[in-house]
């Protein structure tokens, strides 16, 4: 299709990527025997085969589960680079992708294997082909605020590496204002923040993450439309959203991708673009992610020139660069 060869040519930004949730069954059942974890599905296919998902919450039990395997710096080395590879192939010149690190520590791994294992691999992919990136540190919502101020003590010797926070995991019953504190220590570090919020959870806790943890970007937030005052406001302030359709759709979020409102959400004024969330589990990167929505939603030319758009204005990149991508 012909605006599929526009979506594949055109230099992209992505802004809503789990490091952890790139992890191919591949390479989690090459790095178990590495590792000499022993995995409870007999074959690659076996668990390809279980990836099918009916809520937010079934869905990252497994990719937990998945993320057992990553024990060494090399490990988080190798998911970082194999990202960053399918990330060039899609011809996405920055990236800006979040590591929960609590998986990790939670399990005896120290935080400096976590980081430095990410880290060299996106300044490998810097000295490589100039590929820019962020790192987000992501705090797990399910768990305490608590919880969350002691992985950010942990963090500290690393913040020059480390340029925003974020805020994800199971969202229903765990309202941004559970962590209200927390970001506000974020904030005193003087790093942006950002949340996942109006996922699962209602356009209110949209309201929460703006109000209360002064996010300058929304994860996902596609059940912001639900609230009409709420779109206004984003509207005007131009507040991104960064939507992930694979994901809605797997997740059971919106489970008709030719009924998802990336196109109504275009056409209220928001900022919204395309993103992959978590890959390896949701059938595709970043440019697969463009293909479904060119055709469950015929997006346009224009449409597709727009969310592209959209991607670098809401980037962390200084002004000349996204000058230079736009
Ligand atoms: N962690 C990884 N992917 C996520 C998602 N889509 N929502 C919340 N937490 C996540
Ligand atoms: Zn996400």
């Amino acid at each position: 299709h012909p605006v599929d060869a526009l979506i594949a040519a055109l230099p992209k930004t992505e802004l809503h990527l789990h490091i952890e949730g790139t992890l191919e069954p591949e390479l989690m059942f090459a790095l178990a025997t590495r590792n000499g974890i022993t995995l409870p599905y007999a074959s690659i296919d076996a668990l390809r085969a279980a990836y099918q998902f009916d809520s937010l919450q079934s869905f990252l039990d497994l990719y937990y589960a998945g993320a057992g395997v990553l024990q060494t710096e090399q490990d988080f080395y190798d998911l970082t680079w194999a990202y960053l590879e399918r990330a060039h192939a899609d011809r996405i010149v920055h990236t800006e992708i979040f590591f929960d690190p609590q998986t990790h520590t939670d399990r005896g791994i120290a935080f400096a294997t976590v980081y430095h294992g990410i880290r060299r691999a996106l300044d490998a992919a810097q000295a490589q082909w100039g590929m820019g990136s962020r790192l987000i540190m992501s705090f797990l919502r399910h768990l305490s605020e608590e919880a969350g101020m002691a992985v950010l003590d942990q963090a500290e010797p690393y913040l020059a590496g480390i340029d925003g926070f974020g805020l994800d995991s199971s969202e229903l019953g765990h309202p941004p204002s559970k962590f209200a504190r927390l970001f506000a220590r974020c904030h005193a570090l003087g790093l942006p923040c950002v949340a996942h919020a109006g996922e699962e959870g209602p356009a209110a806790y949209v309201v929460e993450a703006l109000d209360l943890l002064q996010v300058c970007r929304i994860d996902h937030g596609v059940r912001s439309l639900e609230d009409e005052a709420l779109v206004q406001r984003l509207a005007a302030d131009r507040t991104p959203l960064t939507v992930c359709p694979l994901s809605n759709q797997r997740l059971q979020v919106t489970p008709d991708l030719s009924r998802h409102p990336l196109r109504r959400m275009l056409q209220a004024g928001l900022a919204a673009m395309v993103n992959s969330d978590d890959p390896a589990y949701f059938g595709g990167y970043l440019n697969q992610n463009f293909y479904a929505c060119r055709e469950a939603l015929g997006l346009s030319d224009a449409e597709v020139v727009q969310l592209v758009d959209n991607s670098f204005e809401a980037s962390w990149l200084p002004a000349q660069d996204k000058q230079r991508w736009m």
